[in-house]
């Protein structure tokens, strides 16, 4: 899809369809009140007859309008203006590439990025409207042998904006929408493969395959010998079970000045879990190959941060491997010992994903880095307590926390803050060694960030917990490419400070 920005009249756009916004109570918006006089009170007649009452996601497709050169004209139903939303903007959107995709038009152009968004400018307008294009039109079909999608014939969509004088913000917008929605392209696709295909090895290859293909980036794969080197023994001991062998990837983004220091992105990569010997039920098993949704939004970020070619340092460490049961699995009771030195007692090989990550936090230390953040699909309790809206969000550091929380904010990718206070810490007592990588079954998104924050002691780390976000589950079961839109925005500003 190829996205571009013009300035001009509505009803003198040669194009395949315009599309303007419609509120409720039959309200025409600016636009479409342009075309509804060019056209002689043609939509307005046929609104007051009653064909459109502006409810969100009604639509209406006019051809031949008089007065109006494109070949087709689409009223988008906006709801009430006064609660005009991000939501009800996104909703527009959507019903807009649904009809547009059916009526055969090969190109569009847009004018519902006009609309007034509380709170929000056209940049934010074109940007969003770009990502949620991308979403709205992301299939994943590579393994159906018959391609069921139906024949799409739009090949353009063009974003009006008021002047010349603003297109070279809207061009920016498109830049960054699409940087994003790539990368959210590239974290659905990762997420939604298979175990079989999706392998450590895998990962490890398409890794270095990014590096290859993105300015700036460069991939260095550590194997089981050289992981042994530097002590990552809770790490192995999670991938022992296995006929996979493990990969530590870890990506370097070199766009801002030597000296700077990077922000590290660590991703959980389990590209499946069972739960080990202690095994996960039967039902609903299958979504455990999205275990690496993690390690799929560090490559996404990384596709859209080298693709827009922004001046920052960014490292990317992945820890992928399997959670399988076998003769050498871990046992629970088993004790490990971390590259940090400090001893895990493995109470339940189930919660692997901490096992791995804390392994991957103490290696991001030699990178010096200013900011830490991992990302993993981490417990099933971080489900119990936000669903499927918002990462629960942890940190040791206040201002990194809001900016996270800001970022989300702003692209709709929300996380919400849950506490890490050392009262929680109790959990985590073992009898036998330094830690236990469980607690209690309270408050399990909490005990399993506490544990994290015991290897992040040096750092200044956040922890997003996307159990709940990272893929839907249901009838249209599929990644989410989350959090690709807030870990972008979010070193999208520190270029601009
Ligand atoms: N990958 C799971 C977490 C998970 C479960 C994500 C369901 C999404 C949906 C993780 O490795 C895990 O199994 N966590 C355990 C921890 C428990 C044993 C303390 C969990 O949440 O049940
Ligand atoms: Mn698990
Ligand atoms: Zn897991």
């Amino acid at each position: 899809m190829e996205f571009t920005i013009k300035s001009g009249n509505p009803e003198k756009q040669r194009t395949g369809c315009v599309v303007v916004g419609v509120f409720e109570q039959r309200r025409l918006s600016a636009a479409a009140t342009q075309l509804d006089k060019a056209s002689d009170g043609f939509l307005s007649a046929l609104i007051r007859r009653g064909d459109l009452e502006g409810q969100a996601g009604q639509t209406l497709l006019l051809s031949n309008v008089p007065g109006i050169l494109s070949d087709r004209v689409l009223l988008v139903g906006c709801g009430r203006e006064r609660d005009f939303n991000e939501r009800g903007y996104q909703r527009a959107v959507n019903a807009m590439m649904a009809k547009l995709g059916e009526c055969g038009a090969t190109d569009a152009v847009c004018y519902l990025n006009d609309l007034n968004v509380k709170g929000r400018d056209l940049a934010w307008r074109i940007r969003d409207a770009v990502q949620t294009i991308f979403t709205q039109r992301y299939r994943f079909d590579q393994f159906k042998s018959k391609p069921e999608a139906p024949r799409r014939s739009l090949r353009k969509v063009i974003f009006n904006v008021p002047s010349r004088r603003e297109r070279a913000a809207g061009e920016q917008a498109v830049r960054e929408g699409s940087a994003i929605g790539r990368g959210m392209d590239l974290a659905r696709d990762l997420g939604n493969l298979p175990g079989n295909i999706c392998t450590p090895t895998y990962l490890a290859d398409r890794a270095v395959e990014l590096a290859e293909k993105l300015p700036n980036l460069t991939t260095e794969i550590l194997d089981q010998p050289q992981l042994e080197e530097l002590g990552m023994g809770s790490f192995l001991s999670v991938s022992r079970g296995s006929r996979q062998p493990p990969k530590l990837i870890v990506m370097q983004y070199r766009g801002g000045a030597e000296d700077e220091r990077p922000v590290a992105l660590v991703g959980k990569g389990i590209t499946f879990d069972t739960g080990g010997i202690s095994l996960k039920p039967a039902a609903a098993m299958d979504e455990m190959k999205y275990d690496m949704c993690g390690a799929a939004s560090v490559f996404g970020t990384f596709q859209a941060v080298a693709e827009l070619e922004l001046p920052i340092n960014l490292v990317g460490i992945v820890p992928a491997c399997e959670n399988m049961p076998d003769g050498a699995a871990n046992k629970p009771g088993d004790i490990v010992t971390s590259m940090s030195g400090q001893t895990i007692e493995i109470l339940n090989t189930d919660a692997e994903g901490r096992l791995i990550l804390c392994d991957a936090l103490t290696y991001s230390e030699r990178f010096d880095p200013a900011n830490v953040i991992d990302i993993a699909t981490l417990t099933g309790a971080c489900v119990v307590a936000l669903g499927a809206h918002a990462h629960g969000l942890f940190g040791n550091h206040g201002p990194l926390v809001n900016e996270l929380l800001s970022a989300g904010r702003t692209t709709g990718d929300r996380a919400w803050e849950m506490p890490l206070w050392d009262e929680y810490q109790e959990q985590l007592k073992s009898n036998f060694a330094d830690i236990a990588n469980v607690g209690d079954r309270s408050a399990g998104a909490v005990t399993a960030a506490c544990f994290l924050a015991r290897f992040t002691k040096k750092l200044r780390w956040a922890h997003l917990d996307i159990a709940g976000t990272a893929w839907n589950s249901g009838k249209n079961k599929g990644a989410s490419g989350r959090p690709v839109p807030l870990l972008t925005e979010f070193l999208l500003r520190r270029v601009a400070d």
